[in-house]
């Protein structure tokens, strides 16, 4: 049987896929004028769903967009579309632009009504073995703007680094500016180090992740350190393991970084430590 096409949301109507559509004039589409979130959905069960949207209505609130629906109309949507496109675990995508105008012009009309969309994703389910093999990735200069605490869809610079990498043949590339670790394309960073683990503090240089923070609380809560605080480049060369943290990519080992091992050149004691808590987590999820 054919798969049965994805029904989305889009601006109050819930559509087949191929049927939704924004217009030309869509800010989305002429100037990357929005923002988005990603929210993986265990069982049913949509994971920190309180934190991805307070962390959407920070990104709303930081380029003057307003709120184009409430808390429980947004819950409204995702219930709708979870039951709409039965399946395992998911993650739901959703985007804000500022809509579409007349015209096409950087100055935004009084009139203007935002554009809204969601869709749901299945998420592959982890593979444990896999994720345990690693990941492979460069260093880069971080030539993105002084903006990334926002989660905007303007994303052409995390593109051309991802390219830049996949041309390289390895899976990613941690962004460095200044001298200081910033976070991966589409993940943060953590670096363990004689039983110490760290990761950038929050500013105008990475997204906050809801994942960094969950794996903060659940490190803390297991009694293992963790300092927020700069982290320079040199640092990478001598750590004992790296890991990349995102909602769809959940804590990945860098294994290999610019052509030399990390550590012991394997997923390290840590790294297996603070995977088995997360899985443990993301199981009272499920069964919560
Ligand atoms: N990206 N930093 C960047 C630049 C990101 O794009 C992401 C997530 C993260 C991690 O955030 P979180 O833990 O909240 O997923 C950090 C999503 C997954 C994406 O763009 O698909």
């Amino acid at each position: 049987m054919a798969t049965p096409e994805p029904v989305v949301y889009i601006n109050g109507e819930y559509l087949p896929q191929s049927q939704a559509t924004v217009s030309v004039l869509d800010r989305g589409f002429l100037f990357g004028d929005g923002v988005y979130e990603v929210i993986p959905v265990f069982a049913g069960k949509p994971l920190r769903l309180n934190e991805h949207l307070e962390r959407l209505q920070r990104s709303m609130g930081r380029v003057s967009l307003q709120k184009p629906l409430s808390q429980q109309e947004w819950e409204d949507i995702f219930q709708i579309l979870l039951d709409r496109n039965p399946g395992g675990d998911r993650s739901i995508y959703l985007q804000v632009t500022r809509g579409a105008a007349q015209v096409r012009d950087l100055s935004v009309a009084s009139d203007i009504k935002p554009t809204v969309f969601v869709m749901v994703n299945d998420i592959k389910p982890v593979d444990y073995a896999k994720l345990e093999n690693g990941i492979e990735a460069i260093t880069v200069d971080d030539f993105r703007w002084k903006a990334c605490d926002i989660k905007s869809v303007s994303l052409i610079a995390n593109v051309m680094i991802r390219l830049h990498a996949n041309e390289l043949n390895v899976m990613d590339a941690v962004m460095v500016r200044d001298g200081l670790v910033t976070e991966g394309t589409a993940s943060n960073i953590f670096v363990v180090d004689n039983g110490i683990i760290s990761t950038p503090p929050k500013s105008d240089c990475l997204l906050p992740g809801i994942t960094r923070d969950l794996v903060i609380e659940l490190a803390l809560a297991n009694g293992i350190k963790v300092e927020e605080r700069d982290i320079k480049k040199d640092e990478l060369d001598t750590a004992d393991e790296i890991w990349l943290t995102s909602s769809t990519r959940e804590i990945a080992p860098v294994v290999k970084l610019d052509n030399h091992a990390v550590g012991d050149g394997v997923a390290g004691e840590y790294w297996k430590k603070i995977i088995a808590i997360y899985q443990g987590y993301k199981q009272e999820l499920r069964n919560g």
